[in-house]
């Protein structure tokens, strides 16, 4: 039984010991950051997710999608109403059918999902060399270790290929891209934005905002999920007391 205890224990240690930052190439080691949700009491940082969508809006979207996300959400981002109005008013979305049965175009509200930057995924390839740019609502849960992933991948690329690695026309040398071929182009460097809020826009810092960005849109009730786990948590310690010397004052003429 020892025997068995010590093995789960030694087991458990090993699991959680085990480098955490993986590319999904598995070979290269991903940059290290810290995220402001990671841990038990962990929460969104609002400046940073504030910044973060000031560079999805400035530069990912003009090739990447949002689709699971309302324009009306980012009110949690801290846009006001004004603001969203804008934002979604910014494109234009086929509705209908109307009275005569014609679909039509009309500009986007506020309760409009994230309007794509491209009509189709064919529309999307032949802006951008033949590489389909995937949307972006749930990347950060759909690569192994997402967010330490597109943090490192959007500061990953070199300019000259190793050599001996044969890069086609048209891609670019990441050092995390499973493969190291991607078709898009480096998308950040230092001061690709100007922060609203006067932050240095180091390509660090970018990356760092837009994946707290990201995060968000794929796991946005992350912060309600943690207050009501940190409350039952209390409420069973108080309850745990309560049974405690509820226990005490039953027993307390028997012993
Ligand atoms: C000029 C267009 C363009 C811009 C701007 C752009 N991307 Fe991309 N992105 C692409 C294309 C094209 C691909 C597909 C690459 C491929 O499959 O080779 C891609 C792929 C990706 C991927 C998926 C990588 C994978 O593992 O499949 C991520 C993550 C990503 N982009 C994040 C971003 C972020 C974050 C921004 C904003 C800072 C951004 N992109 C800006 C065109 C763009």
């Amino acid at each position: 039984m020892r025997k068995l205890i010590l093995t789960v224990a030694a087991a458990v240690l090993v699991a959680g010991a085990a480098p955490a930052a993986q590319a999904s190439g598995g070979s290269v080691e991903l940059l290290k950051t810290d995220f402001s949700w990671d841990g038990l009491f962990g929460r969104y940082d609002r400046a940073a997710l504030k910044r973060g969508y000031q560079v999805f809006h400035e530069v990912c979207s003009n090739c990447h999608g949002l689709r699971l996300v309302a324009y009306r959400n980012l009110a949690y981002v801290g846009l006001n109403e004004d603001q969203i109005k804008e934002v979604a008013a910014e494109r234009e979305v086929q509705d209908g059918p109307n009275d005569e049965g014609q679909m039509f175009m009309r500009a986007g509200r506020a309760a409009d999902k994230f309007i794509s930057p491209f009509a189709n995924d064919n529309a999307a390839r032949a802006a951008n060399n033949g590489a389909l740019p995937p949307d972006l609502s749930l990347i950060n849960k759909a690569r192994p270790n997402g967010p330490h992933y597109v943090y490192s991948l959007l500061q990953g690329y070199e300019e000259t290929a190793p050599e001996g690695h044969a890069l086609p026309e048209g891609m670019y040398y990441n050092k995390y891209f499973p493969g190291h071929n991607i078709g898009m182009v480096p998308p950040i460097a230092d001061d690709s934005v100007t922060y609203a809020d006067g932050t240095k826009a180091t390509q660090q810092q970018i990356a760092h905002d837009v994946v707290t960005f990201l995060n968000w849109a794929a796991e946005p009730e992350l912060d309600d999920r943690k207050s009501m786990g940190l409350k039952t948590l209390i409420f069973l310690l108080v309850l745990t007391g309560l049974m405690y010397a509820l226990k005490r004052q039953i027993w307390k003429d028997v012993h």
